[in-house]
């Protein structure tokens, strides 16, 4: 199975995506016989082959589970083996649609580095489109041709060993998308219109994370005949929702009583161990009276709404819960600034 051809079932030698948590994956292999360790228990292959993609797989003779899910571009750029800095999901996303690459698309990518991207665009242009995707690090170019041959584009994702800047990106041809995340994509841009699209109209992005690079790229861009150069950075915000436990004022009145007195008698705990170290510090033994002990110094346990050692589970009917959503605190972003271009057919010479 490849991520172009996603069947219901999970079958050996298939790709499994196992989601350990939030944003957590590990892409697994399913061999029956081998056994998945995490810190979340212990997942016999056995109990994966043969359920639907999508299941929860219960530990072994455990309290933990995972989810089984079907491998996708977005899932392998969260949990690949990173070999570079890679291209995340709502960059790529803003790329495909601003070089508007669609089934069928021809696109030129460099470098490939660990193949993020490239499982992306791969997706993206299908089984009727080409990518040619060149790196000029040995090692790097034979990982992502291995994995990408694995994942099913053997016949989508054309990979090349290559230095784009010196030796170009023969035999890519009829092209009109182009995504360049190179140190100097100044110096493989003049090269380019010999592998585009005659008469059409080609979209470059080249991703840089300074502005040099930026300020670099664009003079190029501009001697080389590009247009509607554009420079954009994705800042992205996830919206969290969860359900929080409807309070009583009295109750949360107690708490925060609690957390107060918590706080002072952490504060007196630790004065009083470091009176402690400084007499073992300087002990000469003409102190006169028995030294604080360690154990006499008490913990303040935090107040607890329905009794000591009780834990309420979410969702729990014998309370009240409502619902709340919020932003994420922090937005991610810089990953790298995007210039966007175009390069339109020169217009046809006018008849005097
Ligand atoms: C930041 S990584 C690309 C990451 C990739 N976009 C991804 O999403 O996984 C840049 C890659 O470009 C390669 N590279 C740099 N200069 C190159 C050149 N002149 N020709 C080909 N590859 C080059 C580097 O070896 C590196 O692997």
């Amino acid at each position: 199975m490849g991520f172009l051809d996603l069947p219901n079932v999970i079958s050996e030698g298939d790709l499994v995506m196992v989601r350990l948590g939030k944003s957590q994956f590990k892409p697994v292999t399913m061999q029956s016989g081998e056994t998945l360790h995490t810190r979340y228990g212990s997942y016999p292959h056995n109990d994966m082959i043969g359920k639907p993609y999508g299941s929860q797989i219960p530990a072994m003779g455990d309290k933990g589970f995972v989810h089984v899910l079907a491998p996708t571009p977005e899932l392998w750029t969260l949990s690949l083996p990173h070999r570079t800095q890679i291209v995340y999901t709502p960059d790529a996303s803003y790329i495909v649609q601003r070089l508007e690459i669609r089934p069928g698309s021809k696109v030129i990518e460099a470098g490939t580095g660990s193949g993020s991207f490239t499982h992306a665009l791969g997706r993206t242009v299908g089984t009727s489109g080409d990518v040619w995707t060149f790196e000029f690090h040995e090692v790097r170019w034979e990982a992502a041709k291995v994995e990408l041959e694995q994942h099913g584009y053997k016949d989508i994702v054309h990979s090349f060993y290559r230095d784009v800047c010196s030796d170009g990106f023969q035999p890519a041809s009829g092209v009109h998308a182009v995504f360049l995340d190179l140190p100097k994509p100044w110096l493989a841009i003049p090269s380019l219109p010999q592998y585009l699209e005659l008469g059409g109209i080609s979209r470059i992005c080249c991703f840089s994370p300074c502005v040099e690079q930026v300020i670099e790229t664009i003079k190029t861009l501009k001697e080389c005949s590009w247009t509607q150069i554009e420079t954009v950075e994705v800042s992205c915000r996830e919206w969290i929702v969860r359900k929080e436990m409807r309070r009583t004022l009295e109750d949360v009145l107690k708490r925060q009583e609690s957390f107060r007195e918590r706080r002072s008698a952490i504060q007196q705990r630790k004065r009083k161990l470091e009176e402690l170290e400084k007499q073992d510090d300087d002990d000469d033994s003409s102190v006169v009276g028995s030294p604080p002990n360690k154990d006499d110094i008490p913990y303040v346990d935090l107040y607890n709404p329905w009794g000591k050692g009780e834990r309420i589970v979410k969702g729990d009917d014998r309370f009240q819960w409502d619902i709340f959503s919020a932003g994420e605190r922090d937005i991610k972003s810089h990953t790298s600034f995007l210039t966007f271009a175009v390069l339109a057919p020169a217009p046809p010479k006018m008849k005097t």
